[in-house]
């Protein structure tokens, strides 16, 4: 058989599960079965291809057609053009999580400071900034042992390691020191709303990186007052939040001694980032 058969009979099948991204995700599964990047596939699409490749192809291509997210089936996820490593226990980096990364920079673009990134999960936050910001360095909290790991290994293959360090604690442990940035990307989804969720989070993303309690905003107070003792002055708390919290989240800033600086919309045009400065 030939790389643009096995194209073209997988995309079929995903099709017909309704996977819109059928024809990517079966272009992205063969590369990582002939070790090949993508576009190097597709010029060569007419080569044929050895049985047992053929074999573990219909392998991948049967764990999508379960809705099992690609980046879990490849183990890797694209983030701020870095390649993560992910695993079922790490939430998959989001495009809207660039977001806050972008506004970022473009905040402390030239200054050394002292980040801490509460649920850490990947690492992806943490790990992208201070790839841009040279000489500062970062802590990455989080709950989860086998999260820490992937961080972990993320920081090596991406060079940041000797400036990150990654702690198994959950935010209202105690700190022996005072940042001037927190980052959190916390879990936020109301428990009710869990079962509501796609097939491919609600059954394969970890219910710990995606559960926020009964209002969805447990871990979000829980970083917002631990923000307010661990911050310095001026500090600043960058958080991500679903549209529906900006609302609250914002007086609960506001009742904590936080200036709101920042709202950002996301691609669909969604409240999904607040970036507030903490006051005397
Ligand atoms: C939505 S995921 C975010 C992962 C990553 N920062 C990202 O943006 O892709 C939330 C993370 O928070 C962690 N977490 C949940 N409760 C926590 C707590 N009380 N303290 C620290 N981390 C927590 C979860 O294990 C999970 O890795």
């Amino acid at each position: 058989m030939h790389i643009f058969e096995l194209i073209n009979s997988a995309s079929k099948k995903l099709k017909s599960k309704n996977i819109s991204s059928y024809r990517l995700d079966s272009e992205i599964l063969i590369s990582k079965v002939l070790g090949k990047k993508r576009e190097e596939i597709l010029i060569n699409d007419h080569q044929a291809v050895k049985q047992t490749e053929i074999e573990e192809f219909s392998n991948l291509i049967e764990r999508r057609l379960l809705k099992e997210p690609i980046a879990y089936i490849t183990g890797e996820k694209e983030f701020w053009s870095k390649s993560f490593e992910v695993n079922r226990s790490t939430l998959i980096p989001r495009p809207e999580t660039e977001l806050l990364i972008e506004k970022l920079i473009e905040i402390y673009k030239y200054k050394n400071i002292d980040i801490l990134d509460v649920g850490t999960g990947t690492g992806c936050i943490l790990i992208s900034l201070l790839s841009e910001f040279k000489n500062s360095f970062g802590v990455g909290i989080d709950i989860s042992k086998s999260a820490l790991k992937i961080a972990n290994q993320n920081a090596k293959k991406n060079e940041v390691i000797n400036r990150a360090k990654f702690i198994l604690k959950s935010i209202e442990s105690n700190y022996d020191k005072k940042f001037d940035l927190i980052v959190s990307n916390p879990p936020y989804v109301k428990r009710v709303d869990l079962k509501n969720l796609v097939e491919d989070v609600k059954n394969y993303e970890p219910k710990l990186a995606l559960d926020g309690g009964n209002d969805g905003l447990d871990v979000i107070k829980k970083v917002i007052y631990k923000s307010k003792e661990i911050l310095k002055v001026n500090g600043r708390l960058a958080l991500e939040i679903s549209g529906e919290q900006k609302y609250k989240v914002s007086e609960i800033l506001f009742k904590n001694n936080f200036r709101l600086e920042n709202i950002i919309k996301d691609y669909n045009r969604i409240y999904r980032i607040l970036i507030s400065k903490k006051l005397k």
